[in-house]
């Protein structure tokens, strides 16, 4: 598809709390492509870009960082610098992705300046030569991943880290990731018509023992499960306080989403006589805060999508201009589809 115009999903006002957004509100835009190219600016030509959790609460407007209305949807993506200006640090035809929150990625194609992009493999790398849905989904999940089992704890190989909500990419991420570093992991999924699917994708992925919602910590010990080091929560309530259970003395739990939207319980003793520690991981955040270190994170977590240690469960949708952005959306927001919902946007 050539570029003509640029094709926006944009919204004016937010979604009612837990509602899948209509074509009423997520509407599409057609704007004419920029014929300037100035400064540091970069024109983008968008090849694809995820719907995240993050996006859906953006649009119900409940998010930790939210874009002035009416903004374009969408967060994280990736695309070629087709046009660049005089000023750019990125040079034209290299691959970049979306360094900022807030960039609106769910269009055909975008101006934003140099900061707001990082270039791929040095700028050296053309789309043909790389797997572009597995980078489309680079930064938000891989990298919250990748920073969750580097920076929490002083992990050793062997240590065990739990996690809930394991179904989910990041969890596929940490499962992965901990093999490759010799971390043992013990994965909770919840009951649900696609278990037998997320059991196998997880067992592929590395993942040493995998349980469902409602085991108790004597089960886990009877499988052989030792203390855990490090316990990775995105759900919350009972989830919460029955991996917090399974906590070494001194260990950690951060909670990192809110899927189960309930609020985060840990047992009293745990924390009186066992001196768990119990914290937030946001990734926006770690970004903000660690921009000298973001390059190196991007350089390996890039490096880990190409090499296949790390690999997302997508499942593509095209674009077509606007059109298929209905289908995409109600893809992302059947509550038991598995795999993350790529939009391809020049198909
Ligand atoms: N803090 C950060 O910086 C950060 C960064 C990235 C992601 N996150 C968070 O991490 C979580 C996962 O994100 P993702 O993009 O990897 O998700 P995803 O791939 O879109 O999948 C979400 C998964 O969560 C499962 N799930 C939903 N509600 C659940 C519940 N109440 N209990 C247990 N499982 C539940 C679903 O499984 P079923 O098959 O059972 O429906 C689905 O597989 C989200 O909360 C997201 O906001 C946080």
């Amino acid at each position: 598809m050539s570029l003509t115009d640029v094709r926006s999903a944009v919204y004016g006002q937010y979604v009612p709390r837990g509602t899948v957004p209509t074509s009423d509100i997520l509407r599409i835009e057609t704007s004419p492509l920029p014929t300037e190219v100035t400064g540091t600016d970069v024109l983008v030509k968008m090849l694809a870009a995820p719907i995240n959790p993050s996006d859906m609460n953006q649009l119900e407007g409940t998010y930790g960082t939210q874009p002035p209305l009416p903004a374009v949807a969408g967060n994280e993506g990736i695309g070629i610098a087709v046009t660049v200006g005089p000023e750019s640090t990125i040079k034209q035809d290299s691959l970049v992705i979306a360094n900022n929150q807030g960039l609106g990625t769910w269009r055909t194609a975008l101006l934003a300046p140099s900061s707001a992009l990082y270039p791929l493999f040095g700028g050296a790398v053309s789309p043909a030569d790389v797997d572009i849905p597995q980078l489309s989904t680079m930064v938000v999940n891989p990298c919250t991943a990748y920073l969750m089992l580097k920076e929490l704890a002083p992990l050793k190989k062997g240590d065990v880290v739990a996690f809930n909500a394991a179904s989910s990419q990041v969890g596929l991420h940490l499962a992965q990731l901990a093999r490759h570093w010799g971390f043992r992991t013990l994965a909770i999924v919840r009951d649900g018509p696609n278990y037998d699917y997320h059991l196998t994708k997880l067992t592929e992925a590395g993942a040493t023992w995998v349980v469902k919602e409602g085991y108790t910590s004597a089960s886990v010990r009877a499988l052989g499960v030792p203390p855990v080091a490090l316990a990775l929560n995105a759900v919350g309530g009972p989830s919460s306080e029955a991996m917090a259970k399974l906590l070494a003395p001194g260990a950690t739990m951060a909670t990192y989403g809110g899927l189960g939207k309930a609020p985060v319980m840990v047992p009293t003793p745990k924390l009186l006589f066992h001196g768990v520690i119990v914290r937030g991981f946001w990734l926006t955040k770690w970004l903000l805060d660690h921009p000298a270190r973001v390059p190196d994170v991007y350089e390996d977590v890039s490096g880990l999508i190409r090499s296949g240690v790390i690999r997302a469960d997508i499942k593509e949708v095209p674009f077509r201009g606007g059109d298929g952005l209905m289908e995409a959306v109600k893809e992302a927001y059947t509550p038991t589809r598995p795999g993350k919902t790529v939009m391809m946007m020049q198909q």
